[in-house]
């Protein structure tokens, strides 16, 4: 099932943490529309492949926000962004090798259902978990905010 985006997801208004957990939320959905594709994997791992490029991008731009507002946590929230990198490094390469050796489409249907579960979870979970703490910090955020570009230009 799709990832809705709904107001209590929301970190900074519409800001550009909101832009960017909307753009990763984008490439997790798209991963939905791919069912009944041919060629369907190697699509697949294009966008997750597009997925580790773009959560690096998001993490640092949290992070060095994060940083010019003064956010005490800001230390402990860098080491989550390291562990959901390395969790989603394992992921897809699992995923790859899965659809390398698969050998029926039963088989492929099981790695997309348990990757596209295991994509949404991860970032939600961070989202609620984690960023929202930064709420109170986000109009200390704004101004530094205003010399970064947007994910979908970078
Ligand atoms: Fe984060
Ligand atoms: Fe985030």
């Amino acid at each position: 099932m799709k990832i809705q985006w709904r107001d209590e997801l929301s970190v900074d208004n519409g800001g550009p943490i909101d832009a960017d957990h909307k753009y990763l939320v984008s490439l997790i959905n798209a991963t939905l529309d791919l069912d009944k594709k041919p060629e369907r994997e190697k699509l697949f791992i294009e966008i997750l492949e597009r997925l580790k490029i773009y959560a690096k991008v998001h993490f640092r731009r949290e992070e060095s926000l994060q940083k010019a507002s003064g956010y005490p946590e800001s230390e402990n929230h860098k080491k989550e962004h390291v562990y959901l990198e390395r969790k989603l490094d394992v992921i897809i390469n699992v995923a790859k090798k899965e659809m390398a050796e698969k050998t029926s489409s039963q088989k492929s249907d099981l790695i997309f259902k348990q990757t596209q579960k295991f994509l949404n979870e991860w970032l939600i979970q961070h989202v609620i978990g984690h960023d929202l703490k930064m709420k109170e910090y986000t109009s200390l955020m704004s101004e530094k905010a205003k010399e970064l570009k947007s994910i979908e230009d970078i």
